[in-house]
This record gives C-alpha cells, structure tokens and sequence, in this order.
C-alpha cells in the first residue's frame, strides 16, 4: 500500500473511529500507534504497510486455529446462502444449531445440560447473573443475590460484568462497580503468598479468605463465585497448587454457585477441552466465547448445569416463558463458523498441540528467562504464558507504573516481528499464540522475546 493511502486510511481512522481500550485523546492527536491490518495466514498477520507479525495472542486469545482457513469462511459462505438469519426465540431452531448444543454440551461433560448463546463474552456472562438471581428468586431466597469474583479477574466491560472485573482501569469514571459485586483474593502467589508461604498454603488462605467474605456479607446474601480457571487479562495467573481443592467445598459449604468464565480457557488453550477438565473444577455455569469460532464470526454461550436447569424449568413453569434473549442468539451463520473451527480442532488435535507444543514454549521460557534479572516471575499452563518484569528480583520489587516496562518490552517484540500483549494490569508480557503454533514458532517465538526483552533491560 502506498504511503498516501495509508496516509489518508490513518488520518480518517483518527477522526471517525472509537477504538477500545485505547487512548482515545492521544490517538485522536497523533501520538499513539494505528495499526491498519489488512491479511493473516497461519500464525502470522499483515498490516498495510506490508509488515508481517507472528501473532503470539492470537487476536485477542481467540484465532485458536489460525488465520486464513479456507474451510471457516466456505461453511460461513454456505450458511448465509442457505439460512443467513432465522432467530432462536419461542423454540425456532436450526439444524446446525441442534447439533452445536449437542455437540458442545457433550464435550463439556461436567453435568451440564443446555446451552443458551450470544455473540460476545461480556453478553454471555450477562445472561449468568440474570440466570443467577433468577434462580435464587424461584427458590424463595430473593436476598441471595451477591456475586464474588476476585481481584484482577476479568469477565467483560459491560455493567455488570466489567463492576465483576477486577481491574481498576474498568471501574474508573464509570461508576463501577455496581452493587451486589464483591471482589476476593486474587490467587498470584508470587506477589501475594507470605513469606515461605507454599502454595498449597496460600490457597488454603485464599480459601479462608473467601469464607471470612461469606460469612462477614452473610451466606444468605451469596448467590455465586465467578473466576476463570486460569486468570487471563489479569495477568495470565494460573492457580497455585490445591486452589480449586480449596475453594470449591467452601462454595459448596454455602450453596453458592460457580460460574467458570471460561471465554479463553474453552476449547482447547490449557491442553484439555476445557478449563475446568485440566483443573477439575465443577462449575455449575460455563461462559464460552472466544474459541468458539476463534473468531472468524462473533459467537458466545452459557453452558447451563443441572442443578440450575431444574431450577430454570421450575420456574417457567410459574412464571411462564424465559423473559430473557438476543435477536442474534445462536445466529446460524456464526453457528456454522463454530462447527467449521470445531471440526478442525478436533481433526488437528489442537488441544493436544496445546497440552505438547504449550510444555515446550512453558519449558523453553523458564530456560531462557527464570534467571533474567528483568524477569521475576515465568508462568503459564498450555499455550498460554507470562513474563513477569522487576525493578528487583532479590528483593521482588515493582517498577514505578510510569515506566511502562511491560509495554516497552511488548513494542521491542513488535520491532522483531512479535505481536506479545503488554497486559493492562503489572509489567507482564502475555503469550497465547494461535493452537496451531509449531516447535519452530515457538523457537521464533522465544527468540524474539529474548531480543526484546534483553534490548530493554540494557536500555534502563
Ligand atoms: C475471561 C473472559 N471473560 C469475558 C471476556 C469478555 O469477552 P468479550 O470481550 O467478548 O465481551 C473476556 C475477554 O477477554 C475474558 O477474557
């Protein structure tokens, strides 16, 4: 593309377009970055000045199976032709449909029984707390309404699902979060474990933690836990060792709900199907999203536990039909895209690759960077890690926020050909690249971390 286009495209960009989580006044002004994209193939996407980038996040941890699949945008192609829109309201259905909850509902085990769609993971995690509270109303307990979720997590920007994120930035100015949302310990044994804590101790304490949550609220007052099995945007924190041992008998101690956000954790990324299968979690509500459909068509769900399905129907039985829906529920375009990335998930064994390819990139990073004195922490689980950066790392101390080494470290990737998320909350380095990814890549991969992050380590 030549420099007057792009020129114009940028230019245009800066005075129409609202981007997200970005600095909409700088951006406006001309002083932060507009990427144009224009391709993407395999592992790697092409922006309009004809740069190439490994994508090492997969989008937004969600192009699981790559870019530029043929088979996805011909199943999408098809449905639109045959069935572009019917809705899904008052029992209308669809063939692909059928067979998606079917399949879905199946992979996931675990108990669960019925699943209801949307088209993003804040909409999905919407839909759980409606179905929260509207369990707690048809089993006569209308004060058990409170939602808990932990410090750092992330389950969306909408009302409520960004007051359950719990992260500053998504509060700030926006008068959030709501009320009824209570947030608990965030499981980072690296900074919050006590000295010579281990971590099956520290998540005992995180356990004590929560119940001292309950009982100061009052159980009666709790409806539900919501946690992802692996923190994502908070930093991509893996539990310590017995944290799910440890929560889950105090929620259940309290017949409080757990909701699993499993938006990046589903379909494959932590080297089993699900999230909850690699950490034997056994929610009663799942929010799936993102490798869905890895993006090639927005696609969301809630996967629906027995326990609240029996209450669900009870309750349309009082109250008559489910006051709840979206005009694009289980759109059958994007439910094409969802079979299509399926079946190469499955055919691929991408959750193998995860679980294979992942415990290289895991092994690879914890050679080259647990004894880097930038690097405090290393951590991950499948294909998705974390760099950790330190002023300090005898004596574990922060940089100042004003220096911004996790996003120094994420541009000098980019400057190597690395797209590595510098990620909103820490000096953290984030990695998830697509499913697909090879021993090679993730060889590339490491390399270009390492350039960058020793190139910003000599720089300071
Ligand atoms: C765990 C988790 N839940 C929910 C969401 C929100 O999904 P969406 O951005 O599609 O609304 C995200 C997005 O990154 C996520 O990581």
């Amino acid at each position: 593309m030549d420099q007057q286009l792009h020129a114009e495209l940028s230019a245009l960009d800066r005075a129409y377009t609202m981007h997200p989580s970005t600095h909409l006044a700088q951006f406006a002004r001309g002083e932060a970055p507009n990427r144009i994209m224009v391709g993407g193939q395999g592992v790697y996407v092409e922006d309009n000045t004809g740069k190439c980038s490994l994508d090492g996040f997969a989008g937004l941890y969600c192009v699981n199976i790559g870019y530029g699949r043929q088979e996805v945008a011909e199943a999408i192609a098809h449905q639109a032709q045959q069935l572009a829109y019917y809705h899904a309201y008052v029992g209308h259905s669809h063939e692909p449909l059928i067979r998606l909850s079917e399949r879905i509902v199946r992979q996931a085990g675990m108990g669960m029984q019925r699943v209801y769609y949307g088209l993003s993971g804040s909409d999905a995690n919407e839909t759980n707390i409606k179905l929260v509270w509207y369990y707690n109303n048809i089993l006569g307990r209308p004060q058990k309404k409170k939602i808990i979720s932990r410090q750092r997590g992330y389950h969306g920007s909408g009302l409520m699902t960004g007051s359950l994120t719990g992260l500053p930035v998504f509060h700030n100015a926006f008068d959030l979060p709501l009320d009824r949302v209570l947030h608990t310990i965030c499981p980072h044994y690296y900074w919050n474990a006590q000295e010579g804590e281990t971590e099956e101790e520290f998540s005992e304490r995180c356990a004590a933690d929560l119940e001292r949550l309950i009982l100061a609220e009052g159980a009666e007052t709790i409806a539900a836990f919501i946690a992802e099995p692996v923190m994502g945007t908070g930093g991509i924190i893996p539990p310590p060792k017995g944290y799910w041992e440890a929560i889950q008998p105090i929620l259940q101690k309290y017949e409080v709900l757990l909701i699993a956000d499993e938006v990046v954790t589903a379909f494959g990324r932590t080297g089993r199907y699900f999230g909850s299968h690699t950490y034997n979690i056994q929610p009663d509500l799942i929010t799936i999203a993102k490798g869905l459909t890895s993006a090639y068509l927005p696609l969301s769900g809630v996967i629906v536990g027995e326990k609240v399905w029996k209450v669900l129907e009870q309750g349309t039985d009082q109250l008559g039909a489910l006051g709840h829906g979206w005009t694009y529920s289980a759109h059958p375009v994007c439910v094409a895209a969802a079979h299509a990335n399926l079946d190469i998930v499955e055919r691929e064994d991408l959750t193998g690759n995860a679980r294979e390819v992942g415990a290289y990139l895991q092994a690879q990073l914890r050679e080259q960077f647990a004894d880097h004195p930038l690097v405090g922490d290393v951590r991950g689980v499948g294909l998705l890690a974390a760099l950790e950066f330190v002023a300090d790392k005898k004596a574990k101390q922060r940089f100042a926020t004003t220096q911004g080494i996790g996003a120094k470290v994420s541009a000098a990737c980019l400057q190597e050909g690395l797209i590595a998320r510098a990620m909103p909350h820490g000096d953290i380095l984030g990695l998830a690249p697509p499913l697909i990814i090879t021993r090679d890549e993730v060889d590339l991969v490491v390399s270009m971390v390492k350039r960058a992050v020793d190139q910003v380590y000599s720089s300071l």
